[in-house]
């Protein structure tokens, strides 16, 4: 049944609901849905001075639905303002789910969106299926109109063997001649992921051009969410993997995230891939998009989730769900680093440094605390005696809670823990990764957020991103080594952000 009024009907339960959730609840910088679900960030682009994001959006509930597009907008990747819902599944087209996709900023001034329209049936047997197809629909930044034709794309586009089932989420840009692309994820016949390149010139008539890449069921199954962009000489495919085998510590079981780097020769559309790195370390990373500023950094955002975990937020919650801060990428000897987009200093406050301070066995620094903070810990050997064995930083701490981050200098490994961060149901809470120390130092920038933890080693090689449900109250923070003494020195800021505007804007 197609439900014709399905956007006029959410955005009048966002106009009663919002008003309850206060800026209290909600992190202090991270953006979060109106109400009720979010997950994947979709149609992140610049449009009309500022940048736009969607998310995939359920508002009804507190678990994943029919999907709509929620909608933000922000000047400075830090302070959001809400926008009223822009799609809800109400065509024959996408009478089951608005799946994800992407923006773009057209010629003559329109916002265009292109997202997979989903329609779903039961077979004979009782099996469930989707049929999914690429849908655009036009806009002016708040309003937008699906097109009549919709499906731009659907099963027949499909090269050899492709499943119209598993055919989702275009990514959208322009080239320089004004031809706009798009990259989609598809599932071919072996199962497999795969990465199809379409072009077209009115963003309604779109033709196959190539398969960029294939996962071969090696880098996991399905591949979501593709993005495909320039950085510096190389060119990345960046795609959220499904159905992974753990590969060493680089990636674990289920749903992942990876830039395949390599280089693309336009005039044959050939892209070669050279290497492949994991995104993040974490637990809640997932279905990252990435837009060119103005000023041509390459900025990226995710959902600060993952499916695995998704059921498992404290009851009584109002919303779930948050995008990551968004991250500057930038290359280095062939590997992409990240790091917290530059805006985020201009919010820092008071700032808290100690130098050269030996750590033995545990210890608390004054004024080192806190749960909405950017704060620099440098870790290294003490110059005599032995090498320290352990060191441990253990945050959103009382006596009942913590989350510890944990360097071993003999496996140059990283342990973040957060069994004790407030979930309700014992999920995956661990996770270790690899680093590389620099002169035997290793950096660790860490972000807080109320309810997350995003970590950033050295010059961003490494990231890992966390939720955790901790209450509130639990602030301290301490620092602990074994084995011997080892020698930090620390950089704590406080990050103020200014409320008052976002209630305003509220919608
Ligand atoms: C990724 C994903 C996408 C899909 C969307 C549905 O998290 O599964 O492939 O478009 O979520 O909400």
């Amino acid at each position: 049944m197609i439900k014709q009024d399905a956007l006029r009907e959410a955005r009048e339960f966002e106009t009663a609901y919002l008003p309850f959730i206060t800026d209290e609840e909600r992190p202090a910088f991270h953006l979060t849905g109106g109400i009720g679900w979010i997950n994947d960030p979709n149609g992140f682009a610049p449009y009309g001075g500022a940048y736009h994001l969607f998310y995939q959006y359920h508002p009804y509930a507190n678990h994943w639905g029919p999907m709509h597009w929620g909608h933000a907008k922000t000047t400075d990747f830090i302070r959001w303002e809400r926008l009223p819902v822009a799609l809800a599944p109400d065509t024959k087209a996408d009478r089951d789910g608005c799946f994800s996709g992407s923006a773009l900023e057209l010629a003559d001034g329109r916002h265009l969106l292109v997202y997979t329209g989903v329609r779903r049936k039961r077979l004979k047997d009782g099996e469930s299926v989707d049929s999914q197809a690429q849908c655009v629909a036009f806009g002016d930044g708040t309003e937008y109109v699906k097109y009549e034709g919709n499906p731009v794309l659907d099963e027949a586009d499909l090269p050899e063997g492709g499943s119209g089932r598993d055919f989702r989420d275009p990514k959208v840009w322009m080239e320089e001649d004004g031809t706009l692309c798009m990259v989609v994820g598809n599932r071919a016949s072996d199962g497999s992921g795969r990465i199809l390149l379409y072009e077209s010139r009115d963003a309604l008539h779109w033709s196959f051009v190539t398969i960029l890449d294939a996962s071969e069921n090696v880098y996991g199954r399905m591949w979501e969410c593709p993005d495909f962009f320039p950085l510096g000489e190389k060119q990345i495919l960046m795609v959220s993997p499904q159905e992974m085998q753990p590969m060493g510590m680089e990636f674990h079981a289920g749903d992942n995230t990876a830039w395949l780097i390599g280089s693309y020769d336009r005039a044959t559309r050939k892209f070669t891939r050279e290497h492949v790195q994991a995104i993040d370390h974490g637990i809640d990373f997932y279905a990252p998009q990435t837009l060119l500023t103005k000023d041509g950094r390459r900025v990226m955002i995710a959902w600060m989730q993952s499916w695995a975990s998704s059921r498992s937020v404290p009851q009584g919650a109002r919303f779930t769900g948050e995008m990551t801060l968004p991250r500057e990428l930038t290359m280095k000897d062939g590997r992409i680093l990240q790091r917290p987009v530059r805006e985020l200093e201009a919010y820092r406050g008071k700032r808290v440094l100690y130098e050269n301070i030996p750590v033995e066995g545990g210890m608390t620094l004054a004024g080192i605390e806190g749960r909405i903070l950017d704060m620099t810990v440098t870790v290294r050997q003490a110059v005599t005696g032995n090498p320290f064995r352990y060191f441990k930083i253990h945050l959103a701490k009382d006596g009942a809670f913590m989350t510890t981050i944990r360097y071993k200098p003999e496996t140059e490994t990283i342990r973040v823990d957060r069994s004790r961060s407030g979930f309700p149901y014992d999920i995956v809470n661990v996770r270790d990764f690899l680093v590389r120390p620099v002169d035997g130092c290793v950096r660790l920038r860490i972000i807080l957020d109320k309810h997350s933890l995003e970590l950033f080693v050295g010059e961003g090689e490494q990231a890992a991103t966390f939720m955790i449900h901790t209450p509130q109250d639990a602030r301290a923070i301490s620092f602990e080594s074994e084995g011997a003494a080892a020698l930090i020195d620390v950089e704590k800021y406080e990050l103020i952000i200014p409320q008052e505007e976002r209630k305003e804007n509220n919608v």
